[in-house]
């Protein structure tokens, strides 16, 4: 019999003296999880998500757990260009640097494609595409202000690239993130800013 469970890295601050924002980081999912690997590794994060009170109550967890000094919240719809700029304002403001960027937020549902109306194709498209290439360009522009280099990480999913019944919507917003994500790397390597994107499973 062979133990499949890989042991947990504790951090070895990687990320010590950077500053991050997250997005969709409330609770207890892969925006959750990214913003507790980066303190461990010793960044300051900036949690944001729509969700104001699981925000509020993640925050609350991260500043007991981690120290206040490494952690605060602002709400941000992704969907919100006001909301998003205020966010970068912000990370910008509350500890002079910005220097890891993850764009989280995505949603999906299910429907197939003949019975998709425009709402549920809007939604998912806003959310998932249009709000990543938003917060992909408020951090491009906070870099290249700045001009001190920086890193972009925007979750896509397997899901674009892969066939699925029911996620049109979902499928081609995530095609849309990979493609999104590789013109940005290209435009922003020319000062020094590397955008990549991740593809988790379920
Ligand atoms: N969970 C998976 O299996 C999986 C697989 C592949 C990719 N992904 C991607 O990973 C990301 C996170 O997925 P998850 O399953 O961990 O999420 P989740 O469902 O656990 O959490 C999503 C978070 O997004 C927030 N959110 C929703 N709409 C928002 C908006 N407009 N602006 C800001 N925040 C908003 C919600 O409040 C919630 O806190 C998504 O982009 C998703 O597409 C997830």
């Amino acid at each position: 019999m062979t133990d499949n469970k890989v042991p947990y890295v504790p951090g070895h601050g990687l990320l010590a003296g950077r500053t991050a924002v997250v997005t969709a980081a409330a609770g207890a999912g892969i925006g959750g999880a990214t913003a507790r690997r980066f303190l461990e590794e010793g960044a300051r994060v900036l949690l944001s998500d729509a969700h104001t009170r699981r925000l509020g109550e993640t925050e609350r967890a991260l500043a007991a757990e981690f120290g206040a000094a490494a952690v605060a919240a602002l709400p941000c719809d992704v969907t919100d260009e006001a909301q998003v700029r205020a966010l970068f304002t912000e990370a910008v403001r509350l500890h002079g640097r910005l220097d890891v960027v993850v764009n989280n937020a995505g949603l999906g549902g299910t429907a197939d494609l003949a019975d998709m109306s425009d709402e549920q194709w809007d939604r998912v498209l806003d959310v998932t595409l249009t709000g990543t290439f938003r917060c992909t360009r408020a951090a491009l522009r906070a870099y290249r202000a700045a001009g001190r280099g920086g890193v972009v990480v925007n979750n896509a999913s397997v899901a674009g690239w892969r066939a699925q019944a029911g996620q049109a919507h979902y499928a081609a917003a995530k095609a849309g993130v990979m493609a999104l994500t590789r013109c940005a790397a290209i435009e922003a390597a020319a000062y020094g800013v590397r955008v990549n994107a991740v593809s988790p499973s379920l």
